[in-house]
């Protein structure tokens, strides 16, 4: 296996990708950022330098475990203190599973200024996928606003997004999610949720004297007055690559029509031949509620009652240095008291709900359930959809359901025999989405919604497993809160 070194210059500048001129956070000149590419067993080695000037940063690696390299995972807060203005950060793991993963910002709104891009892991060589082509590309799909993200960070949220090619008559296959292959399904649209990857292959097959649309529509969200649909041209040789194709873009899928996209969640399973099988059992099961509520007369979103808030000393070094003191020591509940009540159809005034610093703490190497248990919002007759994302770990999806979360009856339907592995899962308006994962790589691990507004305004957990077994931590990730003290040259 090699070694893969980047130098990343990290800055704003001027960009106007859709023609408006806004300030962008860049790589080297660029947004999306350079695309990693590497074999199954490199080691990367990033080395960051934050030229933001008056900004912290710090970036995650999106679908990569970290084993062994917990501190590099690039979450401020969880597992690093932030990059200064100036400083050069080195970040160096081992991408250990072919796949189609991202990176991103993981400090305050920094993704959606633009700082993403795609890891892409080939497999080893003379290994081949279970699937042929003759042509590879890949495409990352991000939220855009105009606004800047100061004041993105005061309301909006970004949206789940569907990618469309329905009247133009290319069907997808889908056989790659989050680094796993999947049973081949055919889709005309192909429902994405932020944090998620997928490969899909097309058949050029149509009449090829003129090109044809891709598009990507929001779905989740009524967004039609407000966002444009995302266009792009599929080239057929030898038209030109911008001759406009004959047909209007297609429409999308209507946005608040959820039966194609739970329909969508529960086709993927584990490729045949290519099943990693989970335990049969969980040690622990942990039923997160999301909600929608006021703290202190704040919009928030809250997870059993506790909205998410990070602490200014990263728990990594926190947990590692002993320093009981800088986070909330009662960890939250594994579910509420009145779960079995609570009217998931309601606006509910949560006036129990509190922010809160605290974090799960995991018996290493157990199995651990999770079960994501959606409700109303703050508006009447209205749920939306939150992808949610888990560090350090893929997770084996073991179903889905509509309405309130049977403990007793609804683990009997688990797909215990091919489910697929994944990092992000979406959880469907009312419903509730089944996890199932092994406790066993050592170091402290987020597990929120992908929507990045979503997460800012506490949708999220923390987890913390064999945080003993963690080896010496680089001093390069300290120097914030209490750390400073460690920081040693
Ligand atoms: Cu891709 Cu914690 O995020
Ligand atoms: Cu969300």
């Amino acid at each position: 296996a090699g070694v893969r070194r980047y130098r990343w210059d990290v800055k704003y500048e001027f960009k106007s990708p859709d023609c408006y001129k806004k300030l962008a956070i860049t790589i080297n000149g660029k947004t999306p950022g350079p695309t990693i590419l590497a074999r199954q067993g490199d080691t990367i080695i990033v080395e960051v330098t934050n030229r933001l000037v008056t900004e912290n940063l710090a970036i995650h690696w999106h679908g990569i475990r970290q084993i062994r390299s917990p501190w590099s995972d690039g979450t401020e807060g969880v597992t690093q203190c932030p990059i200064l203005p100036g400083d050069t950060f080195t970040y160096r793991f081992i991408v250990d599973r072919p796949g189609t993963y991202l990176y991103h910002a993981h400090y305050g709104m920094q993704r959606e200024a633009g700082l993403y891009g795609s890891i892409r892991v080939l497999l080893p060589d003379g290994v081949a996928e279970p699937f042929t082509y003759d042509h590879d590309r890949s495409i990352i799909l991000n939220d855009w606003y105009h606004a800047s993200t100061y004041e993105q960070a005061a309301g909006l949220s970004s949206i789940p997004f569907v990618w469309v090619e329905e009247p133009q008559g290319h069907n997808m296959t889908v056989v790659e999610a989050d680094g796993h292959y999947v049973e081949p399904i055919v889709v005309q649209n192909l429902f994405i949720y932020s944090g998620e990857t997928y490969s899909v292959l097309i058949k050029i097959d149509q009449e090829p004297s003129r090109n044809y649309w891709i598009t990507s529509n929001i779905v989740g969200r009524n967004a039609t007055a407000t966002t444009p649909p995302g266009l792009a041209i599929l080239n057929y040789y030898p038209n030109h690559p911008k001759r406009v194709p004959p047909t209007d873009p297609p429409a999308g899928p209507i946005w608040n029509d959820i039966a194609p996209r739970l329909a969508q969640s529960v086709a993927i399973k584990a490729r045949q031949g290519y099943v990693h099988t989970p335990p049969p059992k969980s040690d622990r099961a942990i039923v997160l509620l999301n909600t929608q509520n006021k703290i202190d007369g704040y919009n928030r979103w809250s997870v059993n009652n506790v909205s998410f808030t990070l602490p200014h000393t990263p728990y990594l070094i926190a947990l590692k240095e002993n320093l009981h003191h800088v986070f909330d020591q009662h960890p939250p509940p594994d579910r509420l008291h009145d779960f079995t009540t609570y009217d998931i159809y309601g606006v509910v005034n949560n006036t129990n709900a509190t922010s809160s610093n605290a974090i799960y703490r995991l018996k290493f190497n157990s199995t651990v359930d999770i079960i994501l248990q959606n409700a109303n919002t703050m508006t009447v007759n209205n749920s939306e959809t939150h992808p949610w994302h888990l560090h350090g770990h893929d997770f084996w999806v073991l179903g889905y359901g509509t309405g309130k979360f049977d403990a007793e009856n609804d683990p009997k339907k688990y797909n215990l025999a091919n489910p697929i592995m994944k990092n992000t899962v979406a959880v469907h308006p009312y419903g509730w989405t089944a996890l199932r994962f092994v406790a066993d790589n050592p170091g402290v691990w987020a597990f929120h919604c992908h929507i990045e507004s979503h997460f800012y305004m506490g949708m999220g957990v923390v987890f913390e497993e064999g945080v003993e077994k963690v080896g010496k931590l680089p001093s390069e990730i300290m120097g914030c809160g209490e750390t400073k003290a460690f920081k040693r040259p």
